[in-house]
């Protein structure tokens, strides 16, 4: 079977990685991929977005399956421009049609959604602003009935940067107009505000295909730029599985009050769902939570789920797209998985590209993720800002940790940083 993947970073190399493995794959095709993926199929310069080109690529070499690694395509309606294709409605695309990619692409409407089928999220309300439609008297009465911290979110697709958290009412206010203003562009014109919640974060992963879906290993992620959790957001700076705290019976809430009320709601829905649910989870004194949806695998908690899985991944996929999922055991590695990222120095601010990495052909023992890199010249360089992910596997995941940052020390570009505290809250 020949599969494309599409997206270029750290998850996809990793979903490249296993799939290279299974016996039922042919051809991989990789569009764009990075210097990583090249090293598990081919990779084809296409843009993540250009869905023409795209389909044209699966006609020419008859893929059966399209995987989507990013939100945007997905937002963008990557799976309906697939169906919409006469000769192409047979492809399996894992990821969900624009309709449940909004589970992702506008939080107005995954808060709605968690509402209309009890499942427990933070309290809110959302505001909007544009013509004929101005909210923010009373977006301003609102933060100022709240107790701090104030949590903003824009309602739409903003690189991850769109929820803001401030302790005081009138920074709050504040953030509010400039959102509203367009901080974030059109994503900022509606904005929820909502309740905020402590406790301690997971990330817990199904593949479904609308009617029966498979649990993947649980991963706890680390946000911040700074050790200690401080500093800028980043899309992840690494992560561990599995989740010490994702014990039987925390697992069993999540199941019975957030997984299966979110595939029966899609269903009750009339949305169409094969691909990935990414449930951003946050544990209240044992009470899990939805913080957030996404509708497709972590970065970087995929090099650590994806190692553990000792399924065929290719099985799954194309089980999930003849929506045959039903019956079939997803097999996990009792290993734990620990992957750190190095990153540009700068991000997730300016940071340089192009920079040469050495070390990447020492054996390290672990799985040196690629995320954010190229081949120039015929030699790895850098290509973004998070660079390589580390990942080791091991009995403990503070072993599987040990080796990993083992591995980093032999590996070194320009600038690079990476924090050495992953996991110091588990
Ligand atoms: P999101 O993009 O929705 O995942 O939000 C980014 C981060 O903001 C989350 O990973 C949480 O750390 C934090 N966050 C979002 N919503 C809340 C909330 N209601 N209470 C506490 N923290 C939150
Ligand atoms: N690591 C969080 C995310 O992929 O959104």
């Amino acid at each position: 079977m020949n599969v494309l993947l599409i997206g270029s970073g750290g998850r996809e190399h990793a979903l490249a990685w296993k799939l290279k493995q299974s016996l039922l794959l042919t051809k991989l095709f990789i569009a764009p991929g990075n210097a990583g993926t090249a090293l598990c199929g081919i990779n084809v310069p296409i843009a993540v977005d250009n869905f023409p080109a795209l389909a044209q690529l699966v006609r020419s070499e008859k893929i059966k399956i399209v995987v989507v690694g990013p939100e945007d395509p997905l937002v963008k309606g990557i799976s309906d421009y697939f169906k919409e294709q006469d000769d192409l409605r047979w492809v399996g695309v894992i990821g969900p049609d624009a309709a449940g990619a909004r589970l992702e692409g506008s939080k107005d409407f995954a808060k709605q959604f968690m509402e209309k089928y009890s499942i427990p999220t933070a309290r809110y309300r959302t505001f909007s602003v544009g013509k004929g439609n101005e909210q923010t008297a009373q977006a301003e009465a609102f933060i100022r009935s709240m107790n701090p911290p104030y949590v903003l979110k824009a309602d739409g697709l903003a690189a991850g940067k769109g929820v803001v958290i401030l302790n005081e009412p009138d920074q709050a206010v504040s953030e509010l107009k400039d959102m509203f203003a367009g901080k974030f562009g059109s994503a900022g014109k509606k904005v929820v505000i909502e309740e905020f919640l402590s406790g301690i974060e997971l990330s817990v992963f199904v593949l479904t295909d609308g009617d029966s879906w498979v649990l993947l290993p649980e991963a706890k992620d680390y946000k911040r730029i700074g050790e200690g959790d401080t500093g800028l957001n980043t899309g992840g700076m690494g992560a561990v599985s599995p989740v010490s705290f994702a014990n039987e019976a925390f697992m069993d809430k999540v199941k019975e009050r957030i997984i299966e009320p979110t595939i029966n709601g899609l269903r009750a829905s009339g949305i169409r769902y094969q691909g990935f649910i990414f449930f951003g989870l946050i544990n209240v004194k044992g009470e899990p939570f939805v913080i957030e949806y996404n509708v497709r695998l972590g970065d970087p908690e995929s090099e650590v789920v994806i190692p553990r899985i000792k399924s065929d991944l290719l099985e799954l996929f194309a089980a999930t797209a003849d929506r045959k999922l039903k019956g079939l055991q997803l097999e996990i590695s009792s290993e734990s998985a620990a992957t750190v990222m190095m990153v540009s120095g700068g991000y997730p601010g300016v940071y340089q590209k192009g920079l040469s990495i050495s070390g990447l052909e020492a054996e390290t023992g672990g799985i040196v993720f690629h995320a954010g890199t190229t081949v120039k010249e015929k030699k790895v360089v850098t290509n973004g800002g998070r660079v390589l992910a580390l990942t080791s596997l091991d009995t403990d995941w503070k072993d599987a940790l040990k080796r990993s940052y083992k591995a980093a020390e032999g590996i070194s570009f320009e600038g690079m940083y990476y924090r050495r505290d992953i996991g110091f809250d588990l």
